[in-house]
């Protein structure tokens, strides 16, 4: 048996193919464009695993997905592969309407035709998992309830806008054609492997080299922290018993203020590796927001909790200990990431502040 996923080099694509493959015997066909996002580092450890297969290519590429799907037969579709960074996003949208909008439009077709010719057993056990985020359902007052699987959509920056279209895509490719489909909609995701250009590896990264922490704004935004290895655990909860063209939000019960996540992160580093002069968190800068930045996140995961017992293992404290422990025992993989285009991103996103 096997399954295909796509943007398996990227941060939450490598953990779940590691995961899964520590845990299962079903073998993984790994399709990645290898965007900047995408490393293979992260994947090294598999070298020479007969159950991983790595393909580099384009999920906008249909006839090259129809061929891997022909060729492999995979009983399952774990969909990864987006542009997922907001601030990119902003900066140039173009990419993530291709790939987030025209990639799993193209995915979808190509799972469509290889899904009509499956034998009825085989076509009633075949799952599309798409990956999707909390982004789509726009932002949150201070009191208002937490998103749940019935929240309206309102994506507002471009990267949401074109996960949102995703989202939607895939909704209507169950209602009309069947597709086994089921969708998840997780909180922020942290842990290892993850490019730092996101706010936690960012900040450790910066702090590990006495740089400046930016915080956008009066750093008082809210995002739920979901550690990526629970987020792993729930998306094979999904694919083994979520409801066909079912949603299901997944969060880390970790609700938390920008400023205090990047202070808390300061703390455990000072615990870790105290600085010689002075703690890390001298090193917090406010820097201008983020346009149109969204206030607050929460996510009410009771409908995975409920129907599949899917909970979270680590709580925000565990989670960033091990995050922390991670980034400062592989200080050559971010050695090696910060490459030339990510000096180019620094100096686009940072520069003019
Ligand atoms: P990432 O940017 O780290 O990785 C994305 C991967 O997709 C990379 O390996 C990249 O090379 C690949 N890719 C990009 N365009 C491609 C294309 N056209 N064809 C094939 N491969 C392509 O992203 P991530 O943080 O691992 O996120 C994975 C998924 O989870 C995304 O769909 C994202 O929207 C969603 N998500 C992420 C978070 C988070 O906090 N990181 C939270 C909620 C949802
Ligand atoms: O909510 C899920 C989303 O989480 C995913 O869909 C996205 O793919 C993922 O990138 C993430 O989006 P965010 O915009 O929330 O993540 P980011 O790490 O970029 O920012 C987290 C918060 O920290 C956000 O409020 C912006 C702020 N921030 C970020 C950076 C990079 C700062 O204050 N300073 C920074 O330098």
């Amino acid at each position: 048996m096997t399954i295909l996923v796509t943007g398996g080099a990227g941060f939450i694509g490598s953990n779940f193919v590691l995961d899964w493959l520590a845990q299962s015997e079903e073998h993984v066909v790994n399709l990645d464009k290898l965007t900047y996002a995408g490393n293979l580092e992260n994947l090294q450890s598999l070298q020479g695993h007969c159950g991983h297969f790595f393909v580099r290519g384009d999920i906008v590429d249909g006839a090259l997905v129809q061929r891997l799907l022909g060729e492999f037969r995979p009983r399952a579709i774990v969909h990864f592969a987006a542009e997922s960074h907001v601030d990119r996003s902003i900066h140039g949208p173009a990419d993530f309407i291709d790939t987030n909008i025209g990639g799993t439009f193209s995915l979808l077709e190509a799972v469509r035709a290889y899904w009509t010719g499956l034998e009825s057993g085989d076509g009633a056990r075949f799952r599309f998992l798409h990956v999707s985020t909390d982004e789509v359902y726009g932002t949150l007052g201070p009191d208002d309830p937490p998103f749940s699987e019935t929240t309206a959509y309102a994506p507002n920056s471009p990267y949401a806008a074109s996960k949102a279209a995703s989202d939607h895509l895939v909704r209507a490719y169950h209602h009309t054609y069947g597709l086994p489909t089921v969708t998840t909609n997780c909180s922020n995701n942290y842990g290892p492997f993850q490019f730092p250009e996101k706010l936690i590896p960012l900040a450790i990264s910066n702090a590990l080299q006495g740089k400046p922490l930016p915080v956008y704004g009066d750093g008082k935004q809210v995002r739920d922290w979901l550690y990526v290895g629970d987020h792993c655990a729930a998306i094979r909860t999904v694919l083994e018993r979520g409801r066909l063209g079912e949603t299901y939000n997944i969060g880390g019960n970790a609700e938390k203020m920008n400023l205090d996540v990047v202070r808390t992160l300061c703390a455990t580093l000072d615990a870790a590796r105290p600085r010689t002069n002075g703690t890390y968190a001298d090193l917090i800068t406010f820097v201008k927001d983020r346009p149109g930045h969204d206030r607050r996140y929460a996510i009410d995961a009771t409908k995975i909790r409920s129907e599949l017992g899917w909970t979270p293992a680590e709580s925000f404290d565990t989670g960033l200990a091990k995050t922390v422990r991670w980034y400062l025992d592989n200080a050559e993989w971010v050695a090696h990431v910060q490459s030339g285009d990510y000096q180019n991103w620094i100096e686009q996103n940072y520069g003019a502040r």
